[in-house]
Protein backbone atom coordinates (compact mmCIF):
# COMPACT_ATOMS: atom_id res chain seq x y z
CA UNK A 1 0.00 0.00 0.00
CA UNK A 2 1.46 3.50 -0.74
CA UNK A 3 0.12 7.08 -0.73
CA UNK A 4 0.49 7.35 -4.71
CA UNK A 5 -1.00 4.31 -5.46
CA UNK A 6 -4.23 5.58 -3.17
CA UNK A 7 -3.56 8.88 -5.25
CA UNK A 8 -3.54 7.07 -8.94
CA UNK A 9 -6.65 4.43 -7.79
CA UNK A 10 -8.85 7.64 -6.15
CA UNK A 11 -8.60 9.62 -9.65
CA UNK A 12 -9.72 6.72 -11.22
CA UNK A 13 -12.61 6.58 -9.00
CA UNK A 14 -13.57 9.92 -9.00
CA UNK A 15 -12.68 11.36 -11.70
CA UNK A 16 -11.45 10.49 -14.86
CA UNK A 17 -13.94 9.34 -17.58
CA UNK A 18 -15.12 6.19 -18.18
CA UNK A 19 -15.41 5.60 -21.80
CA UNK A 20 -17.08 2.98 -24.32
CA UNK A 21 -19.75 2.08 -26.30
CA UNK A 22 -20.07 -1.44 -25.10
CA UNK A 23 -20.05 -2.61 -21.11
CA UNK A 24 -17.09 -4.86 -21.59
CA UNK A 25 -15.79 -1.51 -23.58
CA UNK A 26 -16.69 0.44 -20.05
CA UNK A 27 -15.09 -2.01 -17.77
CA UNK A 28 -12.31 -2.03 -19.74
CA UNK A 29 -11.48 1.59 -19.92
CA UNK A 30 -12.31 1.65 -15.66
CA UNK A 31 -10.21 -1.00 -14.68
CA UNK A 32 -7.03 -1.06 -17.41
CA UNK A 33 -4.90 1.95 -15.44
CA UNK A 34 -5.81 0.60 -12.19
CA UNK A 35 -5.67 -3.11 -12.73
CA UNK A 36 -1.61 -3.52 -10.92
CA UNK A 37 -3.39 -1.24 -8.07
CA UNK A 38 -6.14 -2.96 -7.41
CA UNK A 39 -5.85 -5.44 -5.12
CA UNK A 40 -4.29 -3.12 -2.37
CA UNK A 41 -7.17 -0.95 -2.58
CA UNK A 42 -9.87 -3.23 -2.57
CA UNK A 43 -8.76 -4.54 0.28
CA UNK A 44 -9.36 -1.73 2.27
CA UNK A 45 -12.83 -0.95 -0.42
CA UNK A 46 -14.42 -4.23 -0.26
CA UNK A 47 -15.25 -5.86 3.12
CA UNK A 48 -15.68 -9.50 3.56
CA UNK A 49 -14.50 -11.65 0.42
CA UNK A 50 -12.25 -13.52 2.92
CA UNK A 51 -15.36 -14.20 5.35
CA UNK A 52 -17.58 -15.36 2.65
CA UNK A 53 -14.81 -17.66 0.67
CA UNK A 54 -13.36 -19.23 3.96
CA UNK A 55 -16.99 -20.70 4.48
CA UNK A 56 -18.14 -22.16 0.92
CA UNK A 57 -17.36 -26.20 0.53
CA UNK A 58 -14.71 -25.69 -1.18
CA UNK A 59 -13.58 -29.09 -0.22
CA UNK A 60 -11.01 -31.45 -2.56
CA UNK A 61 -11.82 -31.88 -5.67
CA UNK A 62 -14.70 -29.12 -6.01
CA UNK A 63 -15.32 -27.11 -9.31
CA UNK A 64 -15.49 -23.19 -8.32
CA UNK A 65 -16.32 -20.57 -10.22
CA UNK A 66 -16.33 -16.87 -9.81
CA UNK A 67 -18.16 -14.90 -11.62
CA UNK A 68 -16.88 -10.78 -11.87
CA UNK A 69 -13.81 -12.71 -10.42
CA UNK A 70 -11.39 -9.61 -11.66
CA UNK A 71 -7.98 -10.58 -10.50
CA UNK A 72 -8.48 -13.60 -9.05
CA UNK A 73 -8.50 -11.92 -5.41
CA UNK A 74 -10.63 -14.72 -3.87
CA UNK A 75 -8.32 -17.28 -4.27
CA UNK A 76 -5.65 -16.33 -2.05
CA UNK A 77 -8.51 -16.12 0.66
CA UNK A 78 -7.93 -20.22 0.51
CA UNK A 79 -4.64 -20.29 -1.37
CA UNK A 80 -3.77 -23.94 -0.20
CA UNK A 81 -6.71 -25.36 -0.92
CA UNK A 82 -6.63 -23.84 -4.57
CA UNK A 83 -4.58 -26.89 -5.65
CA UNK A 84 -6.54 -29.15 -4.76
CA UNK A 85 -9.79 -28.39 -6.10
CA UNK A 86 -10.52 -30.05 -9.58
CA UNK A 87 -11.04 -26.74 -11.99
CA UNK A 88 -11.27 -22.78 -10.65
CA UNK A 89 -13.00 -20.57 -12.93
CA UNK A 90 -12.03 -16.94 -12.79
CA UNK A 91 -14.55 -15.03 -15.24
CA UNK A 92 -14.01 -11.16 -15.51
CA UNK A 93 -15.15 -8.55 -18.64
CA UNK A 94 -12.10 -6.93 -17.81
CA UNK A 95 -8.95 -8.43 -19.76
CA UNK A 96 -6.08 -6.29 -17.59
CA UNK A 97 -7.79 -7.55 -14.16
CA UNK A 98 -8.05 -11.05 -15.68
CA UNK A 99 -4.48 -10.62 -16.39
CA UNK A 100 -3.61 -9.93 -12.39
CA UNK A 101 -5.18 -13.49 -12.18
CA UNK A 102 -2.78 -15.08 -14.75
CA UNK A 103 0.15 -13.59 -13.20
CA UNK A 104 -0.94 -15.08 -9.83
CA UNK A 105 -1.76 -18.44 -10.82
CA UNK A 106 1.94 -18.65 -12.43
CA UNK A 107 3.38 -17.15 -9.09
CA UNK A 108 1.40 -19.62 -7.07
CA UNK A 109 1.74 -22.43 -9.84
CA UNK A 110 -1.80 -22.69 -9.65
CA UNK A 111 -2.56 -25.07 -13.23
CA UNK A 112 -6.46 -25.48 -12.23
CA UNK A 113 -7.26 -22.27 -12.25
CA UNK A 114 -8.48 -20.60 -15.81
CA UNK A 115 -8.53 -16.82 -16.38
CA UNK A 116 -11.90 -16.61 -18.80
CA UNK A 117 -13.17 -13.26 -20.86
CA UNK A 118 -16.69 -13.83 -21.13
CA UNK A 119 -19.91 -12.03 -19.58
CA UNK A 120 -21.09 -13.60 -16.46
CA UNK A 121 -24.65 -13.51 -17.56
CA UNK A 122 -23.94 -15.76 -21.00
CA UNK A 123 -20.54 -17.97 -19.46
CA UNK A 124 -21.28 -21.16 -19.91
CA UNK A 125 -19.76 -24.50 -18.60
CA UNK A 126 -19.67 -28.18 -19.81
CA UNK A 127 -19.74 -29.48 -16.71
CA UNK A 128 -21.47 -28.38 -12.84
CA UNK A 129 -19.91 -26.31 -10.42
CA UNK A 130 -20.16 -27.16 -6.86
CA UNK A 131 -19.81 -23.53 -5.95
CA UNK A 132 -20.22 -19.79 -7.45
CA UNK A 133 -19.44 -16.74 -6.32
CA UNK A 134 -20.09 -12.88 -6.91
CA UNK A 135 -18.35 -10.53 -4.84
CA UNK A 136 -18.96 -7.15 -5.19
CA UNK A 137 -19.42 -8.18 -8.98
CA UNK A 138 -23.73 -7.84 -8.90
CA UNK A 139 -23.52 -4.33 -8.57
CA UNK A 140 -21.64 -3.69 -11.35
CA UNK A 141 -23.51 -6.26 -13.88
CA UNK A 142 -26.21 -4.22 -15.50
CA UNK A 143 -28.74 -7.44 -15.96
CA UNK A 144 -27.19 -8.69 -12.39
CA UNK A 145 -30.44 -10.91 -12.21
CA UNK A 146 -29.34 -12.77 -15.49
CA UNK A 147 -25.87 -13.62 -13.65
CA UNK A 148 -28.01 -14.54 -10.55
CA UNK A 149 -29.75 -17.05 -13.24
CA UNK A 150 -26.69 -17.93 -15.03
CA UNK A 151 -25.34 -19.11 -11.59
CA UNK A 152 -28.13 -21.26 -10.72
CA UNK A 153 -27.59 -23.05 -14.02
CA UNK A 154 -24.07 -23.43 -13.74
CA UNK A 155 -24.56 -25.25 -10.47
CA UNK A 156 -25.09 -28.66 -9.41
CA UNK A 157 -28.38 -29.59 -7.06
CA UNK A 158 -26.97 -28.81 -3.79
CA UNK A 159 -24.40 -26.52 -5.31
CA UNK A 160 -23.55 -23.49 -3.11
CA UNK A 161 -23.63 -19.43 -4.41
CA UNK A 162 -21.95 -17.08 -2.45
CA UNK A 163 -22.42 -13.50 -2.54
CA UNK A 164 -21.12 -10.06 -1.01
CA UNK A 165 -21.67 -6.88 -2.32
CA UNK A 166 -22.99 -3.32 -1.57
CA UNK A 167 -26.56 -2.43 -1.35
CA UNK A 168 -29.50 -0.13 0.00
CA UNK A 169 -32.61 -1.49 1.19
CA UNK A 170 -36.02 -1.21 -0.09
CA UNK A 171 -38.03 1.74 1.33
CA UNK A 172 -40.39 -0.63 3.20
CA UNK A 173 -38.09 -4.25 3.90
CA UNK A 174 -39.23 -7.31 5.00
CA UNK A 175 -39.78 -7.48 8.66
CA UNK A 176 -35.98 -8.41 10.47
CA UNK A 177 -34.44 -6.94 7.53
CA UNK A 178 -32.73 -3.57 7.84
CA UNK A 179 -33.86 -0.63 7.36
CA UNK A 180 -32.13 2.18 5.90
CA UNK A 181 -32.23 5.90 6.08
CA UNK A 182 -33.17 8.06 3.41
CA UNK A 183 -30.18 9.68 3.02
CA UNK A 184 -28.70 6.36 2.81
CA UNK A 185 -31.21 5.08 0.06
CA UNK A 186 -30.03 8.32 -2.02
CA UNK A 187 -26.75 9.21 -1.12
CA UNK A 188 -24.76 5.67 -1.97
CA UNK A 189 -26.62 4.61 -4.96
CA UNK A 190 -25.56 7.91 -6.82
CA UNK A 191 -22.38 8.01 -5.64
CA UNK A 192 -21.57 4.81 -6.89
CA UNK A 193 -23.25 5.15 -10.12
CA UNK A 194 -19.92 7.57 -11.24
CA UNK A 195 -18.28 4.49 -11.26
CA UNK A 196 -21.19 1.99 -12.79
CA UNK A 197 -21.77 0.18 -9.65
CA UNK A 198 -25.43 0.18 -8.95
CA UNK A 199 -27.11 -0.44 -5.35
CA UNK A 200 -29.85 -2.22 -5.49
CA UNK A 201 -32.68 -2.71 -2.87
CA UNK A 202 -33.67 -5.80 -4.94
CA UNK A 203 -30.67 -8.23 -4.82
CA UNK A 204 -31.69 -9.30 -1.49
CA UNK A 205 -34.42 -10.69 -2.27
CA UNK A 206 -34.11 -12.05 -5.33
CA UNK A 207 -31.32 -14.40 -3.98
CA UNK A 208 -33.84 -15.62 -1.35
CA UNK A 209 -36.47 -16.13 -3.61
CA UNK A 210 -33.97 -18.06 -5.37
CA UNK A 211 -31.58 -20.07 -3.09
CA UNK A 212 -32.36 -22.01 0.30
CA UNK A 213 -30.48 -19.68 2.62
CA UNK A 214 -28.03 -20.73 4.64
CA UNK A 215 -26.57 -17.62 5.81
CA UNK A 216 -27.51 -14.04 5.44
CA UNK A 217 -25.53 -10.88 7.09
CA UNK A 218 -26.10 -7.34 6.90
CA UNK A 219 -23.74 -4.81 8.13
CA UNK A 220 -21.96 -1.18 7.19
CA UNK A 221 -18.88 -0.12 6.87
CA UNK A 222 -16.40 3.02 6.47
CA UNK A 223 -14.98 3.56 3.11
CA UNK A 224 -11.17 4.57 2.83
CA UNK A 225 -10.82 8.27 2.78
CA UNK A 226 -14.88 9.12 3.37
CA UNK A 227 -15.52 9.10 7.06
CA UNK A 228 -18.31 10.61 7.40
CA UNK A 229 -20.97 8.01 6.28
CA UNK A 230 -21.08 4.72 6.42
CA UNK A 231 -22.47 2.10 3.25
CA UNK A 232 -24.49 -0.97 3.93
CA UNK A 233 -23.04 -4.48 2.63
CA UNK A 234 -24.78 -7.89 2.83
CA UNK A 235 -23.35 -11.50 2.73
CA UNK A 236 -25.10 -14.36 1.37
CA UNK A 237 -24.51 -18.18 1.48
CA UNK A 238 -27.53 -20.11 -0.74
CA UNK A 239 -27.87 -23.84 -1.78
CA UNK A 240 -29.65 -24.44 -4.96
CA UNK A 241 -32.11 -27.03 -4.60
C1 LIG B 1 -15.83 -4.43 -8.04
S1 LIG B 1 -15.13 -5.61 -9.14
C2 LIG B 1 -15.01 -7.06 -8.08
C3 LIG B 1 -13.94 -8.00 -8.55
C4 LIG B 1 -13.69 -9.19 -7.63
N1 LIG B 1 -14.84 -10.06 -7.56
C5 LIG B 1 -13.26 -8.77 -6.27
O1 LIG B 1 -13.95 -9.10 -5.27
O2 LIG B 1 -12.21 -8.13 -6.15
C6 LIG B 1 -16.47 -6.04 -10.22
C7 LIG B 1 -16.01 -6.93 -11.35
O3 LIG B 1 -17.12 -7.34 -12.13
C8 LIG B 1 -16.69 -7.40 -13.47
N2 LIG B 1 -17.87 -7.40 -14.36
C9 LIG B 1 -18.75 -6.40 -14.55
N3 LIG B 1 -19.72 -6.80 -15.40
C10 LIG B 1 -19.43 -8.06 -15.76
C11 LIG B 1 -20.07 -9.00 -16.60
N4 LIG B 1 -21.21 -8.70 -17.25
N5 LIG B 1 -19.50 -10.21 -16.75
C12 LIG B 1 -18.35 -10.52 -16.09
N6 LIG B 1 -17.72 -9.67 -15.27
C13 LIG B 1 -18.25 -8.45 -15.10
C14 LIG B 1 -15.79 -6.20 -13.62
O4 LIG B 1 -14.96 -6.26 -14.75
C15 LIG B 1 -15.04 -6.27 -12.30
O5 LIG B 1 -13.90 -7.04 -12.39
Amino acid sequence: MSTIADLRTLYRLTVAPVRGRTHAERMESFYHQQAGDYDSFRERLLPGRRELVQQLPLREGAVWVDLGGGTGANLEFVRDLVPKLSKVYVVDLAPSLLEQTRQRCERNGWTNVEAIAADATRFELPIQADVVTCSYSLTMIPDWFAAVDRAIELLKPGGVFGAVDFFVSRKHPEIGYAKHSWFTRTFWPTWFAFDNVHLHPDHVRYLHRHFECRRFLEFTTRLPYMPFARVPWYLFVGRKA
